[in-house]
Formats: structure tokens, sequence, C-alpha cells
């Protein structure tokens, strides 16, 4: 199991109609491909976390590098995990506060990589947002889209 997370940043922020649409398209092929997730939007930025075999994760990772509808895409962590976060969601769906995000931003941003503490402020940050999905939205069972088998 790998797991590939990123941040980058909305190009034109999407309508609601448009959202709903292509987050249905992103779980059909998700589902299909046994990959699950979390994406969470701020408005301007997004935060992914993608999770299956690494042959269906790594292109699918390249396609969205190369998608017009963001840019600056920049990995905070990648690497091989023990077991799914998100096993119920082909891709959870948040939206999040500009603020919510700014402390894992700080931590990317260039001047904080050559601090010794940045990965442990990496891994912290990344840590509280999926908690706080967690916690606003794993408690309704009804917004889990996807159960591996
Ligand atoms: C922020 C963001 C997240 C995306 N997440 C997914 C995803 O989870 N699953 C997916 O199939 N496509 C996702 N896409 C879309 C892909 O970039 C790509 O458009 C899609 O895989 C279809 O590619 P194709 O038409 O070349 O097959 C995402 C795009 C963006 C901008």
């Amino acid at each position: 199991m790998y797991q590939i997370v990123y941040i980058s940043k909305a190009n034109v922020a999407p309508s609601d109609t448009d959202l709903a649409e292509t987050l249905t398209q992103f779980r059909a092929f998700n589902h299909s491909q046994a990959i699950t997730g979390l994406l969470l939007f701020t408005g301007s930025y997004y935060f992914q976390v993608l999770e299956g075999d690494e042959g269906t994760i790594a292109p699918l990772y390249t396609k969205i590098c190369d998608d017009a509808r963001h840019h600056n895409v920049q990995i905070v962590d990648r690497g091989p995990i023990n077991e799914r976060a998100f096993a119920n969601w082909a891709m959870g769906y948040g939206e999040i506060t500009e603020a919510s995000l700014a402390p894992l931003r700080a931590q990317l941003a260039e001047d904080k990589q050559h601090d010794g503490n940045h990965r442990a402020g990496v891994v912290q940050e990344t840590a509280a947002l999926i908690r706080q999905f967690m916690a606003d939205y794993s408690a309704d069972a009804s917004n889990s889209d996807f159960v591996i088998p």
C-alpha cells in the first residue's frame, strides 16, 4: 500500500456544480482502481491524500500534476503505508479555511526546509488536517462513499 500527499493552488475555483460532477468522476475512477483518499479545498488551495497500490497511484498522480485546473503541485509526503487511513472514501471531500492550511504551507515554505524540525512539522500539520476531517466527517456514516471489500 502506497500513499501520496500533496498541496496545490487552484487555477480557477470550481462552482459547486462543477465540483460535484468532478468528484463523482474521480470517485468512479478511484473506485474502479481501489484508490482511496481525501481532498480538502480552501477555495484556492487543494490538499489531497491518495492511497492504493503504487502502480495505480503513481500514474494518477502524474495526470493530476499535469491537470490544468491547478498548479504549484507540491509533495507533502509519499511512500509506503501499512494500512489505508481512508478505507471508507473513494475520495473523501471537505472544505476548510485558508487559515487551517496555513501552518502546513508555512512548513513547506522554502525557508523552513533547512530547519531541523521541518519534517516533524510537516508530519504534525498533515496529521492535524486529517484528524480535523475525521472529527468533522467520519461520525456521519452517510458521508462515506466507498468501502474496500
Ligand atoms: C486537485 C485535483 C484532484 C484530482 N483527484 C483525482 C482523483 O482522485 N481521481 C481521478 O481519477 N482524477 C483526479 N483528478 C483529475 C485528473 O487530473 C485527471 O483529469 C483524470 O484522472 C482524468 O484523466 P484522463 O482524462 O487523462 O484519463 C484530480 C484533479 C485535480 C485538479
